[in-house]
Parts: structure tokens; sequence; C-alpha cells
């Protein structure tokens, strides 16, 4: 793991998105692994200034998302299709055909969906980069605790913790899913580079147990201690508790 300890977040977004243009000027058919949540936020503000200033372009550039809530539909105004077009796709020249996210719409098997996902990412030739976050219990996607560390595309119950997390994101009227396909973690583990971003000192906990505890199930990030090409960027905040 190489840790990078910044002052504070907007720098951890700027390294992240030189990570991003470095990829995608260098190769012809990058393929990207994208995180939904607060923290890549400002990581797709900077993706879309490099657009408008041209010293990017995701023409062909092909991705693919961590995660979405189960059965939600993509038009929600709560699906992470519906949070990476008002982040990202809809601002950038990216082939909206070449987006995918792990779905699994009402009637569908979800054993199948998740298995066409990872086929469909082989397809592609596998992903280059793989943007994460973390949540506050060490999870990746929406690998909760106790995830198997081989673990494949497919459906996870969300932890009361990451539902309680997560529902400043909900207004009290909104239905907030429980559930969620995600990539699992062995898919995570075999993208090229996986560029984690950790920012808050909401996370300084979580950031601890993913470096300096032991691999283990009960803080899936910790599983990146065994990546090859894994980098960590952090603000002083998530760095607090290490040392
Ligand atoms: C999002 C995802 C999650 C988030 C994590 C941190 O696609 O897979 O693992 O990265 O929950 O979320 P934020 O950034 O909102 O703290």
């Amino acid at each position: 793991m190489q840790i990078i300890i910044y002052d504070n977040a907007q720098q951890v977004a700027e390294s992240a998105a030189l990570w991003v243009k470095e990829l995608i000027n260098k190769k012809p058919d990058p393929v990207l692994g994208l995180a939904t949540g607060s923290t890549p936020i400002s990581l797709y503000k900077q993706l879309v200034e490099q657009h408008k200033t041209k010293q990017i372009s995701f023409k062909n550039v092909t991705t693919f998302n961590l995660d979405e809530y189960h059965h939600i539909a993509p038009e929600n105004p709560q699906s992470y299709r519906s949070f990476m077009a008002e982040n990202l796709f809809n601002h950038v020249d990216i082939d909206v055909n070449n987006t995918f996210l792990p779905t699994c719409a009402p009637g569908q098997n979800p054993r199948t969906q998740g298995l066409a996902y990872e086929d469909k990412i082989k397809q592609h030739g596998g992903i280059d980069l793989q943007i994460l976050g973390i949540g506050a219990n060490g999870h990746i996607g929406f690998n909760e605790p106790t995830s198997s560390l081989s673990s494949r595309t497919r459906i996870k119950t969300l932890t009361q913790q990451t539902i309680t997390d997560n529902s400043r994101l909900f207004k009290p009227d909104e239905k907030q899913p429980t559930m969620a396909m995600t990539m699992g973690i062995a898919t995570i583990m075999d993208a090229r580079y996986v560029l984690l971003m950790a920012t808050g000192a909401n996370k300084a906990n979580a950031v601890k147990d993913m470096i300096t505890g032991g691999v283990s199930a009960m803080c899936p990030a910790s599983a990146l201690q065994m990546h090859e090409n894994a980098i960590v960027l952090l603000d002083k905040e998530a760095a607090s508790e290490l040392s």
C-alpha cells in the first residue's frame, strides 16, 4: 500500500484527479471503476473541470460502478445511476452506453445479474483504475464487515451503521434502500490499480484498521494490503489515528 497524507480534502481530490487524467491520456481504451458517496464528488468536479479545459476526453472511456441499490429504478434521483449522471456523466463527453452499474431490476435473478456484471468487466479487459471510498465500518463498495474476501458481484444487505451513515442523503419522506448489488472484494482486487480516498475524522478508525490491522473480513478494506498497486490518499483528519 502506498499511503499519501495531504493537508486537506481538496488536495486529495486534486491528486486523485491526476491519477485518472494520467490513465485516460495514456491508454487508448481506459476502463475506470467508479464510486459514489460524498468523498469522490470533489474528484468528479476536478474531472469535469479538466474536461472543460480540454485536458481530458472521456470518448473512449468505459466505466464500471462499484454498486447500485437493489430494485431501484435508474431514473430515481436516489439511484447511483442518477448520482453519476449528475456528478460526472452529464458534464463530460462519455458515451452513456459505455457506463455500467451492477443492477438488479424486479424480476431479474440477482445471481445471473452478478455473473453478467463480472463477465462484462472481463469483456472490457478488466478495470485499470478503481476509485474507492471507505465506510466508517471499513466497507469498500457495499462489502460490509464479514464479507468474504473472495466475494464477487452479488447482493448485500446493508448494515445498520451504513444505513444510518447514509440517512443524511435521504429526505424524511424518501424510502431508504437496505440492500444493494455490489462488486465483491475479489472483483475490486482484480483491478490493476486501486485508488482509495478517505477524508474527515469519521474515517480515522476505519483507515487505521485498514492499514495497521491484520487482513480480516471484519475490515473489508484491509484486503487492499494484499493488492500490488493500492494507493491510499488521506487528508490529515482521516490519517489522525495512524501512528
Ligand atoms: C459508494 C461506495 C461506498 C462509499 C463509502 C463511503 O459507491 O461503494 O463504499 O465509498 O460508503 O461513502 P462516503 O464517501 O459518502 O463517506
